[in-house]
């Protein structure tokens, strides 16, 4: 490896891979879309024809493709060379790692328990991925489904808190740090 090179390779990264950036916004997208419908289905009434036959499918359609893509997010991420920590007091700088962790750990959990409960509900249409027949692999269980179901909407919601939280992070480091620094909104847009 010539100098330069050498010298290129260790350089600080100030933005996280075009891959991850491009994941990161596809994602939430996906995120505030799966929480905005399963909210509004589950207050539509059961007569409703479109509530069963395409709002549930989509749901889980849509929610089973944000498990792919955190998997694949996460695959990638373990490959990758990513920016450093960010130049922030040693409180925020904790506070937005723990956060991250909690957000990737719900991203699995939350999927996997809507899995759980579409899979344990004796009564349940199926799970399809998008017209795909996807195995229900664990027993029919009232009891289960309910506990499933709990953590399925308790979950979901608490992504959703914490995601607030995350916004309102990366807008302050933009908007109210007089430190450029720390605006790490420019290492993932
Ligand atoms: C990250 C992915 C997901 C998010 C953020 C999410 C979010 C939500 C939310 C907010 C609700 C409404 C809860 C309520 O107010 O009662 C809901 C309901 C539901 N979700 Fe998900 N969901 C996700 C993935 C999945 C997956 C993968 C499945 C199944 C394969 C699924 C199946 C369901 C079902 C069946 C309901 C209706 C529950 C009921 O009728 O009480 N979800 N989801
Ligand atoms: C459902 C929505 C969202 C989810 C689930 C989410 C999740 C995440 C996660 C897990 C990371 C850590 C990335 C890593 O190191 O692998 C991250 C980073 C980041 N997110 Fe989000 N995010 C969402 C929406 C947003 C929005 C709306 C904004 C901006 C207003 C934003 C701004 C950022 C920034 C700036 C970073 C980089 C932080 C850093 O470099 O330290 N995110 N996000």
């Amino acid at each position: 490896m010539t100098e330069t090179a050498q010298h290129a390779a260790h350089e600080a990264i100030d933005k996280y891979p075009t891959s991850l950036r491009v994941l990161h916004w596809l994602r939430a997208l996906l995120i505030f879309g799966l929480i905005a419908v399963g909210w509004t289905m589950t207050s539509l009434d059961d007569e409703m024809a479109e509530k069963f036959g395409e709002l549930y499918p989509l749901h889980k359609s849509f929610g089973l493709l944000v498990l792919l893509i955190v998997l694949v997010q996460l695959g990638i991420r373990a490959l990758s060379r990513l920016p450093g920590p960010a130049d922030l007091p040693a409180h925020e700088r904790v506070l937005s790692q723990v956060v991250h962790v909690a957000i990737y750990a719900l991203l699995l959990i939350v999927p996997l328990m809507g899995y759980a409960m579409s899979s344990t509900f004796a009564h349940s249409d199926g799970v399809t991925f998008f017209g795909l027949h996807v195995p229900e692999l664990l027993p029919k269980n009232d009891t289960a489904f309910r506990v499933f179901q709990l953590l399925h909407k308790v979950l979901a919601y608490t992504l959703l808190g914490l995601v607030v939280l995350h916004v309102a992070g990366a807008l302050k480091h933009r908007f109210v740090d007089k430190n450029p620094k720390a605006d790490v909104l420019s290492r993932m847009i």
